[in-house]
C-alpha cells in the first residue's frame, strides 16, 4: 500500500498544480496541436507487459499538458466550465467504490442520496408527485422524455412496435439535435419530427405548434409529444411552457422540457420565471454538469407523475437480479434504461451540500450580471454586433470590420478565421454557431469564477485578433 500512497500522493500534487494554473492569467487554455502532430507527441503504444505505477505518472502529465483547460475562465466554449473539489473529491470516491446503481443491495448510500436529489430537483420544477432517475446525460434524458411519450399515445409499441402507426413529435427549430436521435431510435422517424418555427428571441411559437399538430392531423397522423426546451443550445432561449402547455393540453400530447441548459434558473428567485408554468409539464431533462459545474456526466430524468418509469423502461428477464425483499422498491434499475449504471448521485449531493440552494442561486444571478455586462460591452464596441438580444447566458454576436464593408459571407470567414486565431494562440477558447444563415461566436458563460475582467480580457483578445488579422497580408490577398 506504501507504493499506492506515493503515487497517489503524486498524482494529487499534479492534479492540484493543474488546477491552480487554471487560475493563472498566463496559462493558456489550449495547447493546440493538430490530430496528427498530437499523435507524434503521446506515447499511445499499449505493451504486452504491463508497467509500474510510478511509469503512469509522465503519462498523467501529458495528459494534462495537451487537455483543453474547461475549468479555465478563459474557456467560453460549450454549456459548461469550471471545477469543483467536492465533485472531483466525489468522482474518485465513487472510482474507490466502484459499484452500480441497479439494485439498493450493491449501491446504498448511492441510491439514498439519488433518491434525495431526484426529490429536490422535483420540487424546484414543481412536480410534487414525480419520480426521477440519473441517466448518461441531457440527450438520454431527452430520448426517455420521448419514449414516455410514445407509451402514452400507444402503450402496445413497447411489445409490438409501431405498426402502421405514423407518430409525430414537435420541437422548436432551436431544439437540440438529441431529439432528432430520440425519433431515430425510438422508431418515430427523424421526417416525423417537425420543426416549429421559432420568434426573434428563439422561443417557439405556439400558433405555429397548433398549426403542425392540426398539420398531421389531417394526414391522418398521430401527434403524440412536444418537446419544449429551457434554454437552447444556441439563443439560450426558453420555450413559452403556459401557451404549449395549453396547446398539449388540447390534444392530449406529452410535453417534456429539455432544461439542460436552463433548468438551474429554478434556483434563482429573480430569474426563475424564465421557466414559469414549468409544474404544467410531463417531464424534464435536468444537466448538473452544465450550468451546475458538477464533472460530467451528471444529468437527471424528472417525471411529474410515479410508476411511469418502470412501465416505460422495464424489460423483464431481472429476477436474477431484482429480488424481493425489503428494499425492492429501492432498487433503481427497475425504472432504467442500463443494467449498470454509473454512480452520479454523489458528486452532485456533495456539491449541492457544499454550495447548498443559496449558493446555486448566487452563482447563477452572479452569471446573469455578467451577461448584462457583456453585453453592454458588446454593443458599446464598433467592432462587434450583437445578433440576438441576450435572454440567459448565451451571448451572440460577431466581429465587423470599421473600415470595410464585408458581405455576410466575408464576414462569416472572417469570424471563423478569428475564433481559430485564438484557439491557436490558447489565449481564449470560444465557439461559434449558424444562425440565421451567418457564422456567429457564442459566448457561453457558465463558470461560476468568472470576473468582469475575464469577459474584458476575452472581448479585448477577440477585438485584437480581428484588427491584426484584417490588416494582415494574408487576409488582404483572401
Ligand atoms: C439544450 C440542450 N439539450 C441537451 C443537450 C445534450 O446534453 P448532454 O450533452 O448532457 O447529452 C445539450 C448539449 O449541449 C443542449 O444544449
Amino acid at each position: 500500500m506504501k507504493d499506492t500512497e506515493i503515487i497517489l500522493n503524486k498524482a494529487v500534487v499534479l492534479i492540484l498544480k493543474y488546477l491552480e494554473s487554471n487560475l493563472h492569467p498566463d496559462t493558456k487554455v489550449v495547447n493546440y496541436q493538430t490530430a496528427n502532430v498530437l499523435k507524434e507527441k503521446l506515447d499511445l503504444t499499449l505493451p504486452d507487459d504491463g508497467v509500474s505505477l510510478e511509469e503512469l505518472i509522465p503519462v498523467i502529465e501529458s495528459y494534462l499538458q495537451y487537455s483543453v483547460r474547461t475549468g479555465s475562465t478563459q474557456f467560453f466554449n460549450l454549456l459548461f466550465s469550471g471545477y469543483s473539489i467536492p465533485g472531483i473529491l466525489a468522482e474518485m470516491v465513487t472510482s474507490a467504490t466502484n459499484t452500480t446503481m441497479h439494485t439498493y443491495d450493491v449501491a446504498p448510500v448511492a441510491t439514498l442520496m439519488e433518491m434525495e436529489l431526484i426529490k429536490h430537483l422535483n420540487s424546484l420544477v414543481g412536480f410534487n408527485q414525480g419520480e426521477g432517475l440519473m441517466v448518461t446525460g441531457g440527450s438520454n434524458a431527452n430520448l426517455i422524455g420521448m419514449l414516455c411519450g410514445r407509451h402514452q399515445v400507444l402503450p402496445e409499441a413497447k411489445f409490438k412496435g409501431l405498426g402502421n402507426h405514423q407518430l409525430v413529435a414537435f420541437v422548436s427549430e432551436q431544439a437540440h439535435y438529441s431529439y432528432s436521435k430520440a425519433a431515430n431510435l425510438l422508431g418515430i422517424g427523424i421526417e416525423n419530427l417537425v420543426k416549429i418555427k421559432s420568434d426573434v428571441d428563439g422561443r417557439m411559437i405556439p400558433e405555429e405548434l397548433e398549426a403542425g399538430i392540426q398539420q398531421s392531423l389531417s394526414e391522418d397522423k398521430t401527434p403524440f409529444f412536444v418537446g419544449a426546451t429551457a434554454g437552447t443550445t444556441v439563443l439560450g432561449a426558453f420555450d413559452p411552457l403556459p401557451a404549449i402547455a395549453e396547446i398539449t393540453q388540447k390534444y392530449r400530447l406529452w410535453l417534456h422540457v429539455d432544461g439542460a441548459w436552463g433548468g438551474p434558473v429554478l434556483f434563482s428567485e429573480k430569474y426563475k420565471d424564465l421557466l414559469a408554468g414549468s409544474e404544467l409539464v410531463d417531464s424534464f431533462t435536468w444537466d448538473a454538469h452544465k450550468l451546475m459545474g458538477v464533472p460530467l456526466i451528471c444529468s437527471a430524468i424528472l417525471v411529474k407523475n410515479k410508476g411511469i418509469l418502470k412501465n416505460v423502461c422495464s424489460g423483464g428477464g431481472t429476477d436474477y437480479l431484482f429480488h424481493d425483499n425489503e428494499n425492492e422498491s429501492y432498487n433503481l434499475g427497475q425504472i432504467s434504461l442500463q443494467c449498470g449504471r454509473k454512480v452520479d448521485a454523489l458528486k452532485l449531493w456533495l456539491c449541492w451540500k457544499y454550495y447548498g440552494k443559496k449558493g446555486y442561486e448566487k452563482q447563477i444571478d452572479s452569471l446573469f450580471e455578467l451577461a448584462n455586462y457583456a453585453t453592454e460591452y458588446i454593443r458599446s464596441c464598433d467592432n462587434l454586433e450583437l445578433i440576438a438580444e441576450p435572454k440567459y447566458l448565451n451571448i451572440c454576436f460577431r466581429y465587423i470590420p470599421t473600415k470595410i464593408k464585408l458581405d455576410d459571407s466575408a464576414l462569416d470567414k472572417l469570424n471563423l478565421e478569428i475564433r481559430q486565431i485564438l484557439i491557436n494562440s490558447g489565449e481564449t477558447f470560444v465557439n461559434y454557431a449558424h444562425h440565421q444563415g451567418k457564422i456567429i461566436i457564442r459566448l457561453i458563460l457558465a463558470n461560476s469564477e468568472l470576473q468582469k475582467a475575464d469577459i474584458e480580457k476575452f472581448l479585448h483578445n477577440l477585438v485584437n485578433a480581428g484588427k491584426i488579422y484584417e490588416a494582415s497580408e494574408v487576409y488582404k490577398r483572401t
